[in-house]
C-alpha cells in the first residue's frame, strides 16, 4: 500500500537575529558562525508564542492549503521536546485550536529531535494498518531550541514547526516501509525537568550523531546490497540526502561520514574512490545536500522539525525537478535514537511544493541582539503579539498553572 506525506506546511516565527551580529556581541569572529557552523540567522519566538501556538499555526496553514475538513483527521500527533506540561500533551491544545473532531487519537511524542520521525512512522504504520480504509493523520513537529545566553550552543538556537498530512495519497513524498533504526543510552543533550534551556555536551553530541548515522546507514545499506552492483554506491541512487540539521555544518560532517561508509562497502571501486574521497564527498555535497539546507541556515535548529523543514524547503525549490526521484533521510534524536529511511517524490509533487517556507522567511522582522535577549528572557510569558507578528494563535498567559490560548487579532481579521 502506498503511504506517505500528502502535503506539508511550515510555520516560522516572525523575528530573525542575524548571527553576524550575535558573533560581534559575543566577541567571536563572524566567520565562525557563517563558515564554522554554516548559520546565517536564527528565528526567535516572541513571548506570546510557544510550541502550541507554533504547531497550531503550521497545522492551520496545512489544513487550509489541503482543503481538509479537520473532522476527517483520525490521528493527531505532535512531536516536541519543548513540551508545556508534564502530563497534558501539546497535541490536545492543538486539537482544540484546529477544531479537530472528537473521534481522533491525540497524543504527544518525545525523544529529543527524533520524535518528528517517530510520529511520521507511527502515522504511516497506522494508515497502512487501516488496509482499505481511507485513514488520514496530522503529524506536527514543533520546537523552540534554547541554550543558555553566551554558551557555545547559543548560535544553534531556532524555532519553528512543520505540519504533515500523512495518508494513502502522498503527493509530497511516498515513504518506503523499510527503514533502519539505531538506539543507545548516551548523555549528549538533555533538559532536566524544570529547566528551560537544554544542557549539552556539544562535541560529544556530534560524535553520537555520527555514530548513530553509521549504525543506521550501514544497516540500511545492507538491506539494499542485493540491488547494488559490486562497484556501486547507494548514495549515487539517491537524488538528495537530507539530514537532521542542528546547524548546516553538521549536515556536511554527516554527509562525509555517509559517503565514506558507502564507498568502503563497495570494494570493487574503493581502491579508486578512496584516495579522492574528499573530492567525491564535496561534489556530492554540493548537488545532493546543499540544496536542502537553504532554510535551516536562516531559521536555525528546530529540533523535531529540522529534517522536515529541509524537506519542505527542498520540495518548494525543486519539487518539479525531483519528480520520480528517490531521497534519503536521516533523523537523529539525542539520548539517542536515529532512523535512516528513503522516500520517492511523486510525479505530481509540483502541485504541493508550496509549504510556505520562502513566504514565511520573507515576512520576518530583523531584530538586534538587545531585542533578542529581551525576548529570550521573557520567553513564553504570554501577552500581546508585538508588531510584525505572523502567527495565527497566541499564548495570552498562564493563570493558575493553566495556559490560555486564542486566535491572533490579525488572523481573526483575515
Ligand atoms: N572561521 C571559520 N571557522 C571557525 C572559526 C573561524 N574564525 N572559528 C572556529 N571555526 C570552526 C571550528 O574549526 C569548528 O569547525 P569543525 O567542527 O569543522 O572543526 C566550528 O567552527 C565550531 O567551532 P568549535 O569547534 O570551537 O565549537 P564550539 O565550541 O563553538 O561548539 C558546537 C560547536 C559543539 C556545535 C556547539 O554549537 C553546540 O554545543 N551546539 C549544540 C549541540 C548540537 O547542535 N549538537 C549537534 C549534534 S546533536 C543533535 O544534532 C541533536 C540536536 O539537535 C541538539
Amino acid at each position: 500500500m502506498t503511504v506517505g506525506i500528502e502535503r506539508l506546511a511550515v510555520y516560522v516565527p516572525g523575528y530573525a537575529l542575524p548571527l553576524g551580529e550575535l558573533a560581534r556581541a559575543r566577541g567571536v569572529p563572524p566567520e565562525k558562525m557563517t563558515q564554522g557552523l554554516g548559520v546565517e540567522s536564527m528565528a526567535i519566538a516572541p513571548p506570546c508564542e510557544d510550541v502550541v501556538t507554533m504547531a497550531a499555526s503550521a497545522g492551520a496553514r496545512l489544513l487550509r492549503a489541503a482543503r481538509v475538513d479537520p473532522e476527517t483527521i483520525g490521528m493527531l500527533l505532535v512531536a516536541t521536546e519543548t513540551g508545556v506540561d508534564n502530563a497534558k500533551p501539546v497535541a490536545i491544545f492543538v486539537h482544540e485550536l484546529l477544531g479537530v473532531g472528537r473521534r481522533c487519537r491525540v497524543y504527544e511524542l518525545k525523544h529529543a529531535c527524533y520524535a518528528g520521525t517517530a510520529a511520521l512512522m507511527t502515522a504511516a504504520d497506522w494508515v497502512r494498518a487501516g488496509g482499505g480504509k481511507r485513514r488520514r493523520a496530522l503529524v506536527i513537529a514543533a520546537d523552540i531550541a534554547r541554550y543558555a545566553l553566551g554558551s557555545p550552543g547559543e548560535p544553534t538556537q531556532g524555532a519553528g514547526a512543520v505540519a504533515m498530512l500523512v495518508g494513502p495519497e502522498p503527493k509530497a513524498l511516498v515513504v518506503d516501509a523499510e527503514t533502519a533504526t539505531y538506539a543507545d543510552n548516551v548523555y549528549d543533550f538533555w533538559r532536566p525537568i524544570g529547566r528551560r534551556e537544554a544542557l549539552v555536551d556539544g562535541k560529544y553530541s556530534v560524535e553520537c550523531y555520527l555514530e548513530a548515522l553509521g549504525g543506521t546507514f550501514t544497516a540500511y545499506r545492507a538491506g539494499e546490497q542485493p540491488l547494488l552492483g559490486p562497484g556501486e554506491a547507494l548514495s549515487d541512487r539517491l537524488a538528495r540526502l537530507l539530514y537532521h540539521t542542528p546547524f548546516p555544518k553538521m549536515a556536511m560532517k554527516a554527509h562525509r561520514r555517509l559517503v565514506e561508509i558507502d564507498w568502503r562497502a563497495a570494494p570493487a571501486r574503493w581502491a579508486e574512490v578512496g584516495p579522492v574521497l574528499e573530492e567525491v564527498t564535496a561534489a556530492s555535497y554540493r548537488t545532493a545536500v546543499a540544496p536542502g539546507l537553504e532554510a535551516v541556515a536562516r531559521v536555525g535548529n528546530t529540533y523535531t522539525a529540522s529534517l522536515y523543514l529541509c524537506l519542505a524547503s527542498l520540495l518548494e525549490a525543486e519539487g518539479a525537478a525531483l519528480a520520480g526521484r528517490r531521497l534519503g533521510l536521516f533523523s537523529y534524536g539525542s539520548g539517542c535514537c536515529a532512523e535512516f529511511f528513503t522516500g520517492t517524490v511523486p510525479a505530481d509533487a509540483t502541485a504541493v511544493a508550496d509549504a510556505g517556507v520562502e513566504e514565511m522567511l520573507r515576512r520576518r522582522t530583523v531584530i538586534d541582539v538587545a531585542e533578542y535577549e529581551r525576548l529570550a528572557r521573557a520567553s513564553e510569558a504570554g501577552g500581546e503579539p508585538p508588531p510584525g507578528f505572523t502567527g495565527e494563535f497566541v499564548l495570552h498567559g498562564i493563570r493558575n498553572d493553566r495556559r490560555e490560548y486564542g486566535r491572533a487579532r490579525a488572523a481573526l481579521a483575515a
